[in-house]
């Protein structure tokens, strides 16, 4: 067997990292495909050093630019590869023009697609990486989601729970792994001085920092902070709009706002891990403060991680500039409130996603079932009800004693259940689908 990992960003780097390391340990073959859509030091390179990953086999050198021109380069770029290379499976990760670029080839290729952190959804499509996601999971063959609740976000876009794969984040096992490292690690404490307050951020997604408006509004939120250490590695895409909107200026000349340039893993795990709270937009980041129990506030109007919200450890602000300074200075006064964001349970999986993952790709390898066949058969008449479950029986019992249908949708109460093999099904309403062949 063969894997084609395909990465473009820091966070794509970041969140395959330990899945390569997995497949590497398991002796798997494997191929890296970078599209090289981050460059910088900072960006890329830093990371395949910290975290000791090989070269990409590939680097298709995409570079930045508009969207359609990024996507088409790399489209041509990874079909090239992917053609010679007849990977059986091609992972992709996240939600960036990497994923849709890769999905796309793949599933127009009939190579299975196993979508790492697939179900994402943020229900906003002005967001080029909701576009992504779900441009990605209509090509996906293996959706290796994070949680329930993306799971059941796939099963109510009519995908099939047989391939929904609840494994976790491999943001955790990133996480929990690269801390442990950092910390025993001398060289790499965060340069902040004893008792300071700080509030680590970051900021780069296209909906704040392309915005003059809203982008002044969060930085005339920072400069009022001045009780505050804020450490603000600064993303390559903010930098350039600070500058052409004039906003740098204001930033550099503000004593405590420390702007540095993006650091690497290590360190940034260890200056959140020290942090009073993380104020972000990254998706990464929100999972990352829950799993190290940091509290967040995220400057978007939306999330695609609502769990982390609903677990109590991030709050959503947006970009007012009154909220976002009411929101810290509240979770800061409030010592009650900081604890329990700091409590919030990590609804992202114990650090061994990438294990699942690799287990579940191996397993179906073996069995034969990551082949993509054309069909050979008529197709049936595909029919769905509703059906209250008297039996006491588990969905995996349930199929066997009515074979032939499947259990799409669990409905407990007012409750949508992901239908778990192991879930028992008494009392419960099913969307049943059936099967039946043309006569
Ligand atoms: C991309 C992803 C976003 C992800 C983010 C992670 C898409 C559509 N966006 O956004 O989902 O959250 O990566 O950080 O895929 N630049 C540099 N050096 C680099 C890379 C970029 O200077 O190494 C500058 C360029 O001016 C470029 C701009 O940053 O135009 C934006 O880069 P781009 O890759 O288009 O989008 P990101 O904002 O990085
Ligand atoms: N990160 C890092 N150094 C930094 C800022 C972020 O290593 O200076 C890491 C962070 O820990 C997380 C990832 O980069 O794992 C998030 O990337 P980003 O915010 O760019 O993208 P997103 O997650 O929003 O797609």
């Amino acid at each position: 067997m063969k894997i084609a990992f395909i990465i473009g960003t820091r966070p794509e780097i970041i969140k395959m990292s330990p899945l390569i390391d997995e497949v590497e340990q398991r002796g798997i073959d494997h191929v890296l495909i970078h599209t090289g859509q981050h460059y910088d030091y900072e960006m890329s390179q830093q990371f395949f050093t910290e975290l000791e990953l090989k070269k990409p086999h590939y680097n298709i050198g995409v570079g930045s630019g508009a969207h359609g021109k990024q996507t088409a380069i790399m489209i041509d770029g990874i079909e090239e590869v992917i053609l010679s290379e007849t990977p059986d499976i091609v992972l992709v990760e996240g939600d960036t023009n990497a994923v849709l670029a890769g999905a796309l080839v793949a599933a127009k290729l009939h190579i299975p697609v196993g979508h790492v952190e697939a179900g994402l959804r943020s229900y906003d499509k002005t967001m080029p990486e909701e576009i992504n996601r779900m441009m990605a999971d209509v090509c996906t063959q293996l959706y290796f989601v994070p949680t329930e609740t993306a799971a059941i976000n796939l099963l109510f876009e009519g995908v099939s729970p047989k391939n929904i794969f609840v494994t976790g984040n491999t943001v955790v096992d990133a996480c929990q792994r690269n801390l442990k490292i950092a910390r025993k690690n001398p060289e790499l404490q965060p340069k902040i001085g004893s008792g300071e307050k700080v509030l680590t951020l970051t900021l780069h997604r296209a909906e704040n920092v392309d915005h003059p408006e809203r982008l002044e509004n969060i930085i005339n939120s920072l400069l009022i902070l001045e009780d505050l250490t804020i450490v603000f590695p600064v993303h390559p895409r903010t930098v350039k709009n600070l500058q052409e909107f004039g906003l740098l200026e204001k930033l550099e000349k503000a004593p405590h706002i420390k702007m540095i340039k993006p650091i690497g893993y290590l360190e940034f795990l260890l200056l959140i891990s020290e942090s009073q709270m993380v104020m972000t937009d990254s998706g990464g980041i929100q999972e990352e403060a829950i799993t190290i129990n940091v509290p967040c506030i995220t400057l978007r109007y939306n999330t695609e991680r609502p769990e982390t919200v609903e677990a109590g450890g991030n709050i959503l602000v947006g970009t007012d500039q009154q909220k976002i300074v009411s929101s810290v200075r509240t979770i800061l006064k409030d010592k009650d409130l900081h604890q329990a964001m700091k409590d919030a349970p990590n609804p992202y999986g114990d650090g061994t996603a990438s294990k699942k993952i690799v287990n579940i790709i191996q397993d179906l390898e073996s069995k034969g079932q990551l082949k993509i066949e054309i069909p050979g058969s008529i197709m049936g008449n595909i029919t769905t009800k509703l059906v209250k479950v008297a039996e006491d029986l588990t969905v995996s019992e349930f199929e066997k004693k009515y074979l032939g249908q499947t259990v799409k949708i669990v409905f407990s109460g007012e409750k949508t259940e992901f239908p778990r093999v192991d879930l028992n099904l008494k009392g419960k309403i099913v969307l049943l689908s059936t099967q039946k062949a043309i006569t």
